[in-house]
């Protein structure tokens, strides 16, 4: 009913809308006011971690692209080594694991069979197994050895949305507090990035007061029949997610690439009046941005319409952008919490358009609970 929807047309809207909250309180009550982790939940002792000389992040659809992001902040910040492999692949492959393994799966339902197979497996080889899991009492949490919820509430809608921003979240959380197990030398940093994170609920709110400007956009590329998403670092699992979004929902050609790899063959795809969506990295530091930049003039010179993600301010954009969206300004390994809200959006829209129902694509299921 229209109550339990709070007045959005569809699940899935509510939940977007309820972002903020997801992320919030996923970081409840794991952290100090002096800007330390704490994860009293954490059922591995210090011990244990210290002993993880590798993590293999496992997980299916939405999930999996929250572990992509995973790996780059937890190997920047800790230094472990982070391997990322779909659940459905990774036991079938002999994997390498040991005792100092540790196997992170991420769950929203926490009842997917490929993922619980791969802690099975995973559990038999001796390898630790952490979950982050979204449904308390769900059959993935009971069969690891830890658990961090996420907090994002039920998820009716099934497109995931709210669930993969409190994912990231939760390996954020992960990340920090395996360097802050690890040493001190982090400290600082941590500090640092926690506040960061403690801001990202504003950042993700100002994302949805300015849903507008994407209905716009929904609205102008009506008609459109195959869309390209590009990304770079953290950024590149956001264009993944961005067309899994456009594909479940609206039932179109959807393919997300590595910007870097656009003259690998993506580029051979772009024609007059293609949608691409670029998810620019923040400017500064990092010369990613310069090529993130350069590829979206690369394919508008081709005849595609480019659809710009970009930081507040970023000017260099501006000459090469057919539609802007503009992104509050995070550290680059925070971007993905707000870039993702507009593609989520974008998807929403541009299948309601279409007249399918938003909440409940056809052929697809909220838990696949077999293999
Ligand atoms: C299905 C859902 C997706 C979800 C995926 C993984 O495909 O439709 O939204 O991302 O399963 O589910 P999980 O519950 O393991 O996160």
């Amino acid at each position: 009913s229209a109550a339990q929807k709070d007045g959005y047309e569809w699940y899935m809207l509510k939940e977007i809308v309820e972002q903020p909250k997801a992320v919030a309180d996923t970081l409840l009550g794991r952290h100090t006011q002096d800007g330390r982790l704490q994860l009293d939940e954490m059922r591995l002792s210090d011990d244990e971690l210290r002993n993880v000389d590798k993590i293999v992040a496992i997980a299916c659809g939405t999930s999996y692209y929250a572990a992509m992001v995973a790996k780059y902040a937890i190997e920047h910040w800790t230094r472990i080594p982070v391997e990322v492999e779909l659940a459905s692949e990774f036991r079938y492959r002999d994997p390498i694991l040991d005792q100092s393994t540790l196997v992170v799966t991420i769950s929203q339902s926490g009842e997917t069979m490929d993922t619980l197979m791969a802690i099975r497996y995973a559990r038999q080889q001796k390898a630790r197994v952490l979950s982050i899991c979204n449904t308390n009492g769900s059959t993935i949490p009971r069969e690891s050895d830890a658990v961090i919820y996420t907090h994002a509430g039920p998820e009716v809608a099934v497109a995931s949305t709210k669930a993969f921003l409190a994912q990231i979240v939760a390996c954020y959380v992960l990340g920090l507090y395996l360097a802050q197990v690890k040493g001190a030398k982090y400290g600082d940093e941590i500090a640092r990035i926690l506040d960061d994170l403690i801001a990202t609920p504003a950042a993700i709110q100002r994302m949805l007061d300015e849903a507008d400007v994407v209905r716009k956009i929904a609205a102008d590329l009506n008609g459109a029949r195959s869309f390209i998403f590009l990304g770079r670092h953290v950024g590149y699992p956001v264009a993944l997610e961005g067309a899994l979004k456009l594909k479940e929902l609206a039932y179109l050609h959807a393919e997300g690439f590595a910007a870097g790899e656009l003259k690998h063959g993506p580029i051979a795809v772009i024609e007059e009046g293609v949608p691409v969506f670029v998810v620019v990295p923040p400017p500064g530091r990092n010369e990613v941005h310069e090529k993130v930049v350069s590829n979206i003039q690369e394919v508008r010179a081709r005849g595609a319409r480019t659809i710009v993600l970009a930081e507040d301010g970023d000017e260099s954009v501006v000459p090469y952008a057919d539609h802007l969206i503009w992104l509050p300004k995070v550290p680059t390994l925070l971007q993905p919490l707000v870039a993702t809200v507009p593609l989520q959006i974008f998807a929403c829209e541009f299948a309601a358009q279409l007249g399918h129902d938003v909440d409940q694509p056809r052929n697809l299921a909220k838990s696949v609970t077999v293999e």
